[in-house]
């Protein structure tokens, strides 16, 4: 150091102390003082995340000039410049690690779409927990870009399996459940993360399927649709958000000021701080939304987007945008704080350096057992024809067969940041674990992987199906076929999976299938070549364990599709709560799933050559028992805004074992200034029960719960009577009736 050096570090030693070092809790009035003293450089930094091993980071961090980094492995790095950031530069702020922690650290659980299908809210609380205690033992994120809560009505589009399907209440109960998850009681607690819930918002409806396609939906779907499980997780406490890549009618949002600041900060008083997806500052050139990246960072600031990531559109640009006046100094300070807050909130401040690394948290007993529990929870059975499953364990042999069988990476599913294809049990491991010595499996991939067409191991696979008293097929999807970007024109089973079942069929051996996959796919042809079917998703971790559990019957399924599954992708996009119209199609309420006689010829709305119904409904799924709905009740039959209605409904388990039902509540506003979903789902209940046994459900209904967007964009609940339905899924029970005074 040479002695100019020396004397501004004195002078800096004593006139601008490291204020953020001083160990005291961080309060509104510290956090403005170190507001105050930070130079416009330290104050773009803390709006700049990036990479850990990008070229010439390590001075930047010095400068102060980061606010943090994303999806670190480099382990040795991060606890060095942690402790630059904390201890020599200026202001000792600290830095916040951010990643994809998307449904599980190391401990990988279903893919959030197969978390939805378990309607499960405590789960998906107690697996972001875990993935929380995870992440922050042992790779010091302290921040996750989770959960995504963007409703999806579309199978194509390969981020369906990031989301919890295409209800904006399923999503909002599950997300929120993930939030508190994920941050627990109070964030200062080192084994917590700030959550992010993304992609704000409207995303999901990118046109064809395509990611980061144009979104062109009216400002009532908008927030009718895709802004509640937003909300949702906001009211959960969630202190970040990203914004979408996507445009929306015409504005991108990572520069849209109607939804980062009027949306976001004026309608819903949101305090923390928005992030910008990877690169999407940049990117508001290419959208033709800005001339330059000068432009992009001017707009994007202006709109309320804080934190770029990847880009570095502010870094480069935000000094000379505030010297030239064009960008007013108040805007970055209110980024900054908002920044900082969080960083607070996190207890960074007085906790900057997470402990040293302890692995002994990751894919504890506990979290693997959770991590099964979820998996199984997550399978939806979809038929089961003659009882085929549960399959007894005395049954002398099984042909274990497909692609999907052994492959411990494909079954872990999109965004595998941190986790291994070592930890993962498949299905092939877990049913010969189980089988032992009495019964004998018969395994043959009969693909090389999901996407093979090579038939060359068909001879093998038939062999093993011939041997055997059943043959269970785990087709579908790997993980490398989901997941952003990864969208789909054809929803068919990859490959040559259609020719291996047909050969298998042709043994004649009773067939289940065990599908595999980010989204659900055309399956037609396959349900009527097999006994029973089973979807799986990307089930994680211990995917395999969960799987065999259903099949022996160790566990009696009770999943529910959060999705409706489309026939065809003709069809898409394809929703259950839909308008109406003016001319319905009769079929749309009926019961009668698989019906392929219906054509709609008769200028009703619906296809020529095709059922309009989906395969199978949302909130569709089957159980080794049976369960019957009946005696549905409103009280009172009318009330006046503002007050509730109590809906009960009398469950039974017809059947001869005891399981688990999701018991759906759904409304229809039957008359209404914008016309009204033919149904909408307002609640859920899990419940279990004995054979024989009945339990009467019960759901407060609030005359919020029925508000919707009215012509002048205002959230009201309009009078007038109402249909409820207490059932199984959104296609099926007998509507009751009653009425908003
Ligand atoms: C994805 C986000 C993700 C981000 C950071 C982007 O490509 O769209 O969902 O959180 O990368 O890794």
């Amino acid at each position: 150091m040479n002695f100019t050096n020396l004397l501004i570090g004195v002078c800096i030693a004593v006139t601008a102390p490291a204020w953020a070092r001083q160990a005291k809790p961080m309060t509104e009035q510290g956090l403005e003082e170190l507001l105050t003293r930070m130079s416009v450089r330290e104050k773009i930094g803390q709006l700049n995340f990036c990479r850990i091993g990008e070229p010439g980071v390590e001075k930047l961090v010095r400068a102060g000039e980061v606010g943090g980094f994303l999806n670190v492995r480099e382990h040795a790095l991060r606890e060095k410049y942690e402790k630059i950031a904390v201890k020599e530069t200026r202001l000792g702020i600290p830095l916040l690690h951010g990643a994809d922690v998307i449904h599980g650290y190391r401990t990988i659980f279903p893919i959030p779409l197969g978390q939805a299908a378990a309607w499960n809210p405590s789960l998906c609380e107690e697996a972001a927990r875990i993935a929380a205690l995870e992440a922050t033992a042992t790779a010091g994120v302290r921040w996750t870009f989770s959960p995504m809560v963007d409703v999806a009505r579309d199978a194509r589009w390969g981020r369906i399996a990031e989301g919890c399907g295409e209800d904006p209440y399923l999503t909002g109960v599950l997300g929120a459940a993930m939030v508190r998850g994920y941050q627990g009681k109070d964030l200062r607690d080192p084994a917590r993360m700030a959550a992010c819930p993304k992609h704000f918002a409207g995303y999901g409806a990118s046109e064809g399927g395509r990611d980061y396609n144009t979104v062109d939906i009216s400002e009532r779907t908008l927030r009718d649709f895709y802004l509640p499980p937003f909300k949702a997780c906001f009211d959960a406490g969630a202190p970040t958000t990203m914004s979408a890549f996507s445009e929306l009618n015409g504005v991108p949002i990572t520069g849209s000021s109607f939804m980062l600041r009027q949306v976001l900060r004026d309608e819903w008083k949101f305090d923390g701080f928005v992030v910008s997806d990877a690169k999407a500052v940049s990117q508001l050139v290419a959208h033709g939304f800005s001339e330059n990246e000068k432009d992009a960072a001017q707009a994007a600031i202006q709109a309320g987007l804080d934190v770029e990531i990847i880009s570095t559109c502010y870094v480069d640009h935000l000094q000379t945008l505030i010297a030239e006046g064009k960008v007013p100094m108040q805007l970055l300070d209110e980024a900054v704080r908002r920044i900082l807050r969080v960083k607070w909130k996190l207890g960074l401040f007085e906790n900057p350096t997470p402990a040293a690394v302890k692995e002994n948290v990751l894919l504890t007993p506990e979290s693997l057992a959770t991590a099964r529990a979820f998996a199984r929870q997550s399978v939806v059975l979809l038929k089961n024809e003659k009882e085929l499953l549960p399959l007894r364990k005395e049954i002398p042999s099984v042909a274990v067969i497909g692609p999907l069988a052994d492959d411990g990476k494909g079954q872990l599913g999109c965004w595998m940041v941190y986790g291994k294809e070592k930890d993962t049990r498949t299905p092939l491991q877990a049913i010969r674990e189980l089988a032992g010595t009495k019964m004998k499996v018969n395994y043959a991939a009969g693909l090389k992987n999901a996407t093979s067409t090579d038939q060359s191991g068909f001879g093998d696979a038939v062999r093993a199906a011939k041997e055997s008293s059943v043959a269970v097929l785990f087709l579908g999807e790997d993980a490398s076929m989901t997941g952003e970007a990864h969208n789909r024109a054809f929803l068919n089973l990859p490959g040559a999976q259609r020719d291996l079942l047909k050969a298998v069929k042709a043994t004649g051996t009773p067939i289940v299938i065990v599908l595999m996959a980010g989204r659900p796919l055309e399956i037609g042809p396959a349900l009527d070549d097999s006994s029973a079917f089973l979807m799986a998703w990307h089930p994680g971790t211990m995917g395999g364990p969960g799987i065999a559990d259903v099949l022996f019957g160790e566990y009696n399924p009770a999943g529910k599709l959060p999705v409706s599954w489309p026939r065809s992708v003709g069809q898409i996009p394809i929703h259950y709560n839909h308008g109406n119209t003016g001319r319905p199609n009769p079929m749309q309420f009926s019961p009668a799933i698989n019906d392929e006689t219906q054509l709609d010829t008769s200028h009703v709305t619906g296809y020529v050559d095709s059922a309009s119904v989906p395969q199978f409904p949302f909130g569709y799924g089957l159980s080794y028992t049976k369960f019957g709905y009946s005696n549905v009740r409103v009280e009172p039959s009318q009330i006046h805004s503002g007050d509730s209605v109590n809906v009960t409904v009398t469950l039974k388990n017809t059947g001869a074992r005891a399981g688990d039902e999701v018991a759906q509540l759904y409304i229809r506003d039957l008359v209404a200034s914008v016309a009204q979903p033919v149904r909408e789902l307002k609640g859920f209940q899990r419940v279990s029960l004995a054979p024989g046994e009945s339990k009467t459900v019960a759901f407060v209904l609030t005359s919020d719960a029925l508000a919707f967007h009215n012509r002048e964009m205002k959230r009201v609940t309009e009078p007038g009577k109402f249909q409820v339905w207490a059932s199984g899924d959104s296609a099926s029970g007998q509507p009751v009736e009653f009425e908003i005074k």
